[in-house]
């Protein structure tokens, strides 16, 4: 009886891991709605797919996108893991279907209080907000 215990331990642990290295999807949403005229804005025709993508890995003030919402868009960056709500997971498409470019844009301007997403108003340019928008939709959001 004893050798079951141990095995079934050994399951729980490592389905316990597994589950942990997973991001939800669908995934809780309780992200406050942009206004509406911000809503539907979409600059991100004429935006900088290269530079959004060196912002989102590298470059992006205080610290680079990817920290939190993982190189894979999926929310499971090396600080992300931890937080609670989770970051966004951008390749959910049941939960991205409702996020528009425009309110991605608003919430990485002004943040989304009391979690972990910091507004980057004063360290991000508008026109940057729409490159580092405009590489997440098209990695991602389909
Ligand atoms: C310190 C971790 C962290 C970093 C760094 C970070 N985010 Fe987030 N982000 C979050 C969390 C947590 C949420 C979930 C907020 C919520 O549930 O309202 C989030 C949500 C979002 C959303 C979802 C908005 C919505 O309406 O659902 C977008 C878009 C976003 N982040 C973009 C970015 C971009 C672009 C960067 C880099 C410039 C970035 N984030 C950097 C943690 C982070």
């Amino acid at each position: 009886m004893k050798r079951y215990g141990i095995i079934l331990t050994t399951a729980i642990i490592s389905l316990a891991f597994a589950a942990s290295s997973w991001a939800a999807c669908p995934q809780p949403r309780k992200t406050k709605a942009a206004p509406s005229n911000m809503a539907s804005k979409d600059m991100t025709a004429k935006a900088n797919l290269a530079n959004g993508k060196k912002l989102y890995n590298k470059s992006a003030k205080p610290l680079a996108c990817k920290m939190c919402h993982g190189d894979k868009g999926d929310g499971m960056g090396k600080l992300g893991k931890a937080l609670k709500p989770n970051p966004r997971n951008f390749a959910c498409a049941e939960t991205m279907k409702d996020v528009s470019a425009g309110q991605m844009f608003w919430i990485v301007k002004n943040g989304s209080p009391g979690t972990g997403m910091a507004a980057h108003g004063k360290t991000l340019k508008d026109k940057e907000i729409w490159d580092v928008v405009k590489y997440i939709r098209e990695s991602w959001v389909h």
